[in-house]
Parts: C-alpha cells; structure tokens; sequence
C-alpha cells in the first residue's frame, strides 16, 4: 500500500494534539503516579498511557509501519526498508511536567526505510502550539507556514539542554566559549520544544551534548525545513545511540559551529552543508 507522506503528516499533528490532550488530564490529577528513573529522572503515569495511545493509533492506520518510542519496552533498531519508522517521545520534558512548569510537548518523528527523518511534529499543550514539518513541504505553526529568519548568535538566546547522566564537560565548555562571545542561554527543559522555538526564530540556536533520538529527530526536521541548519541525528546511521546535536538559524550556525565543532565528530559544518 503507498501512503502519502502528506497523510502522514495530517495523521501526525491530529495525533500529537489528542496525546497533548491525554497527557494534560493527568497533570490535573492530585495523585499522579510518578517513578524514578534515577536522578532527576521521572517517568508518570501519563508518559506511558500518553505512549500507548500513540502506538495503538499508528499501529491501526499505518500496521506497515514500526514505532520506537521512548517508554517502549521494544527498543530495536527498527529501520527497515520499504518501511517507515515513527519515533515518539510521548512526554519531552518529564522534569517540566512534574514540577508544574508548563515547557514539556509530545514529539513525533518519521523516518523513511532508508533512515532519513522526513516528518517532524512537536505539539505544545500548554501553549496550544503545533510545530510541524514535512520534507520538501516547509515548516507550519498552528498550520501557518513560516521560515526562520537569520539572526546572529547575539541577537537571542540560546538553547542548551543538559543531560542527566552525561558528562558536564561539553556542556561547560559550549557556555564558557557562548558567554566569551557575548552569547546567552536559555534552557526549556525539553530538547523537542527548545529545535522547535529554533525553527520559529524565538531561539538563535540549540545545543545538547547527548541526545536520543526520540529528543532530537522531530525539531532537526523542523530546522531544517523553515530553512535552518541542522546536524544529522542518523549521521551514524543508528537510531539508538545517543548523541549531540547543534541547530541553528543561518545568520547563527557557523558562529555557533565555532564554539562546538570539537564535540561534534563525524557531523557537516554549516559551510559544508551550504556547499553540497
Ligand atoms: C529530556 C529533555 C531535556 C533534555 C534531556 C532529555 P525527557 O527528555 O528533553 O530537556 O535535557 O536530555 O532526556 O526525559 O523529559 O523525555
Ligand atoms: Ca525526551
Ligand atoms: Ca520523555
């Protein structure tokens, strides 16, 4: 059966704003069950109910396709070809969403049978916002397409995530040489939402030392298709290992290139993304 990668997308961003909708009505619970993971590390009651229902709803519309999701039990490498592949985190921004802060979002990827991400939606409940994006299609806000304008790394704010249980050094160094060159950072607590305010030009960039794919995919194909720049998650060709990622608008990527390029090995600078 040929399905229509635009299909996809309509299905993705509906999907993504009943999650939201899901995972809203456990936040309003008193009682919500909440398991730790490890050091400032949560998973709720709601990030798997949120998961499952996304699984049961592309398992009934595309059972062709595989799911990895980041509460999934299941977490094979699932890229096949002739087959697309979602990836879902059901809750980026666990922390947020336990501490009553409102940055967390539901984020959905697809990438193709040959690994390439094409599809990426990040659904904000709190704001009532839905990033989306679609190879080749551009970039939407509440279905309004729009592109990132060029702005240089001091003319906004920087996102930089954290990772728990990754070594504090690259974050350090990223700050220590952005703060050098006059820069600022913000940090959403989640990674998804952080690559979307990127392509919406509310942030001039984005860095995390160590990423999985379930953070990362979605917001890399949003940078990319409101005209951004953006590493390549499947660089390595694995959905599975964690990595960093670096996105930017293009008045910011070769500036911010110059204050990581050391963390990211095997990655294509800006300049040699613009000259391929
Ligand atoms: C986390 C968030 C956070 C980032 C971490 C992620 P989770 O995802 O995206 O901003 O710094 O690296 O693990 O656990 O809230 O889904
Ligand atoms: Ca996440
Ligand atoms: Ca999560």
């Amino acid at each position: 059966m040929v399905i229509d990668h635009v299909e996809r997308r309509e299905f993705a961003e509906g999907l993504a704003v009943e999650a939201g909708q899901l995972a809203m009505s456990y936040r309003q619970q008193d009682d919500l069950e909440v398991r730790s993971k490890g050091v400032l590390d949560w998973v709720t009651e709601a990030d798997l109910a949120t998961e499952r229902l996304i699984r049961t709803r592309i398992n009934k519309f595309f059972p062709d396709d595989h799911v990895l999701g980041e509460e999934g039990t299941d977490q094979r490498a699932q890229i096949e070809a002739g087959h697309s592949t979602w990836i879902v985190d059901p809750i980026d921004g666990t922390t947020c969403f336990v501490s009553g802060l409102p940055s967390w979002c539901v984020s959905i990827a697809c990438v193709d049978g040959q690994g390439h991400p094409f599809l990426g939606v990040v659904h904000d409940p709190t704001g009532a916002e839905t990033f989306s994006a679609l190879q080749g299609h551009g970039f939407t806000v509440n279905g309004h397409q729009t592109s990132v304008p060029s702005k240089g790394i001091t003319d906004g704010l920087v996102g930089v995530g954290h990772p728990r249980n990754a070594p504090d050094a690259p974050t350090l160094t990223f700050l220590q040489r952005l703060f050098a060159v006059g820069g600022l950072f913000y940090n959403s607590g989640s990674a998804a939402l952080g690559l979307a305010y990127v392509a919406a030009g509310r942030l001039v960039g984005f860095y995390e030392s160590d990423l999985r794919a379930w953070d990362a995919l979605a917001g890399e194909v949003l940078v990319r298709e409101s005209g951004g720049w953006s590493t390549s998650f499947m660089r390595d060709g694995s959905l599975i290992t964690s990595k960093p990622m670096l996105a930017a608008n293009r008045g910011s990527a070769a500036a911010l290139w110059d204050l990581a390029w050391d963390a990211l090995e095997g990655c294509l600078s800006p300049e040699q993304v613009s000259g391929q």
